[in-house]
């Protein structure tokens, strides 16, 4: 059970950070992008995500308790003690993904986690679909790792804080947010193999293109339940595969012929989510293949086709995506485009020369206030490295 600080103890243990108390540490930890590879990390797919130049901002230290915290967000404006040997219940906000992570380390750490203060400070927009939560959760655990010396290596960081998420956020979620959180190189993007977990760092030279974000400022509430529907879905697609061919261990060794075959028993739904999961698949080698070849008109078509699949076959889009990724479809200063991320809001990814960005922000910004009567928000991303101390 926590209790809220009042706002003078807030302004206090802020105040002792800002002084540069000695024996603080101080991490920053981005956001994501994802290129391409939309839904297929929890199908054993290849995705092709980046962490940006968006980042939450931690300062922790000890505080000579055994077991009190006082943690603060300077963007909610609020504060909490708490007794860390307590899980706090899913749903409490931001606290209880912290106690998430306080959780999954207790379990192969015991003991070694005592008091602290920490205090936090979030540049990534919530909802948007750049992965503000597994900043969240992979800044704070490497803060604690180090802090407390807890000598965690990084994939056991990455796998713990996804299951801290999955307990938390109720979205039975894959690893691709943890893993370009903590793995992200400046420049690159990480090509993961997400049965594996081995990668390759593909640079991200695009000549004169850029990242473009285009937030809708929606976040429609279906967004977790539609997710583990889905990934059901897929589960049981794959049982169905598996038990002719036993070979075909994850749904993105499937083929559309064996999808065919199993037509009337998959149904129309699972029928869809299967080819767009193998289709998916195939984008994302495609899409390394034309970075490496420097064909950007290629990648963007292949962003065309994502969000094709992602509104018709795999139906996590929503109105304002379809919106605006469509109207960037339509536009010639625009590569390609589509949304990013789980989907029912957050935002598009463009590819854009950034000779055009002005006027087309300008555009869109028009457009989609006419269609959808919403502000669009730009968010022009670098790509930057992972979690690291500052
Ligand atoms: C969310 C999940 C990821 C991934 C994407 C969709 O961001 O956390 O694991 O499944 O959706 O690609």
């Amino acid at each position: 059970m926590s209790t809220k600080l009042s706002q003078s103890d807030c302004i206090k243990i802020d105040k002792i950070f800002a002084l540069g108390a000695i024996d603080v540490v101080n991490i920053e930890a981005p956001g994501r992008i994802n290129l391409i590879g939309e839904h297929i990390d929890y199908n054993g797919g290849n995705v092709l995500p980046a962490a940006i130049d968006k980042c939450i901002y931690f300062s922790i230290k000890k505080n000579n308790s055994a077991t009190f915290a006082n943690v603060l967000s300077k963007n909610f404006n609020e504060g909490f003690s708490f007794d860390i040997s307590v899980p706090e219940k899913p749903g409490e906000g931001w606290l209880s993904y912290l106690s998430g992570v306080l959780t999954e380390i207790a379990k192969i750490r015991p003991t070694k986690v005592t008091g602290f203060d920490c205090s936090l400070d979030s540049k990534l927009p919530i909802g948007s679909g750049i992965s503000s939560s597994a900043a969240l959760l992979c800044g704070f655990a490497k803060g604690l790792n180090e802090l407390f010396e807890l000598e965690i290596d990084d994939i056991t960081i990455i796998k713990l804080c996804q299951n801290a998420e999955r307990i938390f956020s109720g979205a039975n979620v894959g690893i691709m947010d943890q893993f370009s959180v903590i793995k992200g190189k400046k420049d690159h993007f990480i090509l993961l193999d997400c049965e594996t977990l081995e990668y390759r760092a593909i640079p991200a030279e695009m000549n004169t293109n850029i990242l473009l974000l285009l937030n809708t400022n929606v976040s429609h509430n279906l967004a977790y339940s539609a997710y583990n529907e889905r990934r059901a879905q897929c589960e049981s697609a794959l049982e169905i595969i598996t038990a002719k061919y036993p070979y075909v261990k994850t749904l993105v060794e499937a083929t559309e012929e064996m999808i065919a075959e199993f037509k009337e028993e998959l149904g129309e739904d699972r029928v869809k989510r299967a080819i767009f999961v193998i289709q998916e698949q195939k984008r994302v080698e495609a899409t390394v293949q034309a970075l490496e070849n420097n064909n950007f008109e290629l990648v963007g078509e292949l962003l065309n086709q994502s969000h094709d699949g992602l509104q018709n076959l795999y139906e996590v889009s929503c109105p304002e995506l379809d919106f605006l990724a469509n109207f960037a479809k339509n536009d010639d200063r625009v590569l390609g485009a589509r949304m990013m991320g789980g989907g029912f809001g957050g935002c598009t990814i463009n590819l854009i020369d950034k000779k055009y960005v002005k006027s087309f922000v300008a555009d869109i910004t028009i457009a989609y206030k006419k269609a959808c009567n919403l502000e669009v928000t730009p968010i022009p991303v670098k790509i930057n490295n992972g979690v690291q101390k500052i």
